[in-house]
This record gives structure tokens, C-alpha cells and sequence, in this order.
């Protein structure tokens, strides 16, 4: 993993502490919340080439062979309360978002909240986890995107609704420049957007592709149509059901009709 470290290092544009690369863990959010527990500092970083237990949203599990794919968390000390932290998954897309677009040219969407999207297929997620330490509080953001992945590559369901950056934009992509990139987008994230997630919404907005699109709520146990409205000031989603009334959803899954296999 040596070459993958200095690999990254040379993309940086500026020299940055606290950042690791490992050549397997379970999951890099695993790592980061034990790391916050031992008193790692805030901004550590853990890069992985593969992970045994990735992650992914609502008890997925998120397919991380060796290799392929960019795993990436950080672990941030932001000592606000955890009502300040609900636009991170958001913001964390829009950091995402913008690295994939530097690194390999291409426009990428985001599925709300924060799936990665580009020519209808998902190419990253998003996983925001809180650790509690006594009266304080760590958040851990693992981002995975797939980078260098052919069709077969990807397993089960999967296969029909994803897609790496090398797939979409047709050329090979480095992952080690994602990743430098990626680190600066978060780096910036902690600075500005994270105090003022104001500053990030309308960016965030036009590259939302679930506004204006018929969607299924799945929260509960249970599924229901609606139309997305819009994303709200505090990047929750505004939806009206099939029977007129109105409501902000802010977690849960959201099928896009259209996308993913969903008509
Ligand atoms: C999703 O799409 O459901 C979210 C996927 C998040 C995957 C990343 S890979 C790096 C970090 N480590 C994990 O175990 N999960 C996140």
C-alpha cells in the first residue's frame, strides 16, 4: 500500500496530517469510530484498498473488493449538537460530487440524500455514523465510489444499477487522484460548510436529480408514492403523497421512478 499512499500524496496540493492507508480492514467507519474512542485526532483520515465488512446505508452491505474502489472515512470532533450535523450526508455528497467531477471531467448527480449518480447508475454512497464519547460526540463520513470496475465486477443486485467512473467516462481514472481530491473537498467541507450549510445548498439543489421526479418513500416497513417537491433549506425532502397532503421526509429510502430498475 505504499505506492497507493505516495500516490495520493503526490495529488495533494498541499502536505495533510492524520491520513492512512491500510491494504484491508473490516470497514474504514469501523476503524474511524474505534480510532475516535482511542483519541484520534479530528480530520483523521483512513483510505483502505479493500474492506471484508463495508458498510453501506439501512444495513446494506456495501461490495469493496481490492483494487477497484476508493474507501475513504474521516472522523471530524465538530463539538456542535447533533441536530447541527443532520445536513451531513448531504454535504458529504456535495464533497463527493465535486471530487469525482475534478478527477475525471464528468457531471455527477446525487440521488437524495447522497447516492452518487452518473447515466442513471449509482457510482458512490454515502455513510454517516455518530460515535458518543461521555457528554461529547465524533461523526465518522465513509464515502466508497467505484472506480475501476467492469460490469462483472459487481455482484447480486447490484450489477443492474451500478457503474464505476471508469465505465462512465470510458478511460481509465486514478483513484489515487480521487482520493487526494476527495480528502481536499472534506478538508473544505469542515471549514466552511459544516459551520454554514447554507453556503453548500444550492449547489447541492441542482445536482439533486430527486426534485420534480415521482418517488417511493420506503420508511417502516412500509412503501408509498409520492412526488418530490424539493430539497428544503435544511436538505430534508419536501413530498406530496398520492392524497394531496404534504410532508418533509428526513431519512429512509428514496426510489427515484426511473432510476435504479424502479418504473
Ligand atoms: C451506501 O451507498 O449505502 C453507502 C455506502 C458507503 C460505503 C463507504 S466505503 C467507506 C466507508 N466504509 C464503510 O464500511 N462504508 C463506507
Amino acid at each position: 500500500m505504499e505506492q497507493y499512499r505516495r500516490d495520493i500524496a503526490a495529488h495533494l496540493s498541499a502536505p495533510r496530517d492524520h491520513w492512512h492507508v491500510f491494504d484491508c480492514v473490516d470497514s474504514t467507519n469501523l476503524l474511524c469510530k474505534r480510532q475516535a474512542m482511542d483519541g484520534a485526532a479530528d480530520g483523521f483520515a483512513a483510505i483502505a484498498d479493500r474492506q471484508t465488512a463495508g458498510r453501506g446505508r439501512l444495513g446494506r452491505s456495501f461490495q469493496s473488493p481490492g483494487g477497484l474502489g476508493l474507501y475513504l472515512s474521516i472522523l471530524w470532533r465538530p463539538g456542535c449538537d447533533a441536530a447541527a450535523l443532520l445536513p451531513l450526508p448531504a454535504l458529504g455528497a456535495v464533497a463527493a460530487k465535486r471530487a469525482v467531477e475534478r478527477t475525471c471531467g464528468l457531471r455527477c448527480a446525487v440521488k437524495w440524500p447522497n447516492d452518487l449518480v452518473i447515466g442513471g447508475k449509482k457510482v458512490g454512497g454515502i455513510l454517516t455514523e455518530s460515535v458518543v464519547l461521555g457528554a461529547d460526540m465524533a461523526v465518522v463520513l465513509g464515502i466508497g465510489i467505484n472506480v475501476s470496475h467492469t460490469p462483472s465486477d459487481f455482484e447480486g443486485e447490484v450489477r443492474d444499477m451500478a457503474a464505476s467512473l471508469q465505465m462512465v467516462a470510458g478511460k481509465p481514472v486514478s483513484r489515487a487522484a480521487l482520493a487526494a481530491a476527495l480528502l481536499e473537498e472534506l478538508d473544505e467541507l469542515r471549514c466552511t460548510a459544516l459551520p454554514q450549510p447554507q453556503l453548500w445548498l444550492e449547489e447541492y439543489r441542482a445536482a439533486c436529480l430527486t426534485a420534480g421526479r415521482e418517488v417511493q418513500v420506503i420508511a417502516g416497513g412500509t412503501v408509498r408514492r409520492a412526488l418530490a417537491l424539493e430539497v428544503t433549506e435544511d436538505y430534508a425532502l419536501r413530498v406530496r403523497w398520492e392524497d394531496g397532503t404534504e410532508e418533509t421526509v428526513r431519512a429512509g429510502e428514496v426510489s427515484v421512478r426511473g432510476l435504479y430498475g424502479y418504473v
